[in-house]
């Protein structure tokens, strides 16, 4: 299978050893600045703009109505009204967002590409699976040209594997500029957030197959078996703190809710529970195993207690989505010709699968600083502390 994005790579490192001959990097930590750096791996939950420079890719959303809350009204990859998780975490601990990796690294960037500030991985339809981004294709097929389907033999998003891989590049580029006593000083006082899971547990109830094969348990278990790796993986080039943040109630999302009578799935759910309890033991052990710090955020329980006590966070409508078409405005994605709602503060979801605004700042609030009950063990401000 044609890889289309991995042709960025040869480009990036030309950029990255050209920089490193014509300047030099200063490196210091600003008073407001809690952490060096924050190392950004996943989904569309934190994507900010890598998919846009993939060539061919459905899972773009650079368009409005997407960004009409942003600062400027733009859309810029991000998968919602304004801001997400990556960004709000990243001003709480008093740094610029993390940019895409594919931005720095791309032809048209004229700055040096330097990734000592942080970088972004996360990428729209990405799994923790190679192969979870394929499920979409289908949907596509159904609403594209048949010419449109014929590229879509191209990979859709940055799987987790591949982000690791693109920052194994990264590792080396910093370990250039700091040298390798500064660079692991560096990287181990950073952060790294890996938003992820989502999009498998999707793909398992899009795949027959799959379901076939493995039982709900063994598929979370296998999800959490092969994040390990991932994660052993960046620890083995650098990572010390690691905030990693657990799937939430994903069948309730606007799009997996019941057609007919508004539920939730329960069963997508379930596996998500699964999922979560397995990543919170293999966390447990890799924690001793690797001399890691982490924190585990239970996004599962406080998103639901946001949908649940929607009117005590300020939010009137908990089911449907602001901007889309058909049931529950979910039937479709957010284009430019979707209805848009016009209070996106009262809306849960901003589409038929994404938080708005609102709601992310609300998650990444707790994640940050508590109650101590959601992140396991310690909250973010504790595992910076550390
Ligand atoms: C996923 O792709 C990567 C390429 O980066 C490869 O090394 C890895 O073995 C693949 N994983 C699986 C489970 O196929
Ligand atoms: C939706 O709910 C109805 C009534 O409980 C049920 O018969 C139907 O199977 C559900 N549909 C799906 C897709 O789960």
């Amino acid at each position: 299978m044609a890889k289309c994005y991995t042709n960025v790579l040869p480009k990036a490192f030309f950029v990255i050893v050209f920089s490193l001959f014509t300047s030099s990097f200063l490196v210091t930590l600003s008073e407001a600045q809690m952490v060096p750096a924050i190392y950004v791996f996943g989904d569309s939950l934190v994507d900010v703009g890598n998919n846009d420079y993939l060539k061919i890719s459905v899972f773009k959303a650079d368009f409005p109505h997407n960004g009409v809350d942003y600062p400027g009204k733009v859309a810029t990859g991000r998968w919602g009204n304004g801001k997400n998780s990556a960004d709000f975490l990243a001003e709480k601990v008093g740094l610029p967002t993390s940019p895409p990796y594919l931005s720095l690294v791309s032809k048209s960037n004229k700055r040096k590409a330097s990734f000592v500030n942080g970088v972004s991985f996360a990428s729209g339809g990405a799994g923790i699976f190679n192969g979870s981004d394929e499920q979409y294709n289908s949907f596509v097929r159904r609403f594209m040209s048949d010419l449109y389907c014929s590229l879509l033999s191209q990979r859709q998003a940055i799987p987790l594997s591949y982000q690791v891989n693109y920052y194994s590049e990264v590792h080396q580029n910093i370990g250039l500029q700091l040298g390798s006593k500064g660079a692991k000083d560096h990287l181990s006082k950073s952060l790294f957030l890996i938003v992820i899971g989502s999009n498998d547990i999707f793909g398992y109830f899009r795949n027959s197959q799959l379901q076939n094969e493995y039982t709900l348990q063994q598929y979370a278990d296998l999800m959490v078996s092969n994040l390990k790796k991932q994660l052993q993986r960046m620890h083995a080039l650098g990572a010390q703190k690691f905030v990693v943040i657990g799937t939430g109630p994903v069948g309730c999302c606007p799009a997996q809710r019941n057609s007919s009578t508004g539920e939730c799935n329960h069963v997508e759910n379930s596996m998500s529970v699964m999922y979560n309890e397995a990543l919170k033991s293999m966390l447990q052990q890799l924690k001793p195993a690797l001399g890691i710090g982490y924190t585990l955020f239970d996004t599962y329980t406080v998103l639901t207690n946001i949908v649940q006590n929607g009117a005590s966070y300020g939010f009137t409508e908990v089911r449907a989505a602001c901007c889309g078409m058909g049931k529950l405005n979910a039937e479709f994605p957010c284009t430019p010709v979707s209805s848009l709602c016009s209070n996106r503060r009262n809306h849960v979801f901003w589409d038929f699968y994404h938080p708005t605004q609102a709601t992310h700042g609300i998650i990444t609030d707790k994640l940050f600083d508590g109650p101590s009950k959601y992140s396991s063990p310690m909250t973010v401000k504790e595992l910076i502390a550390q």
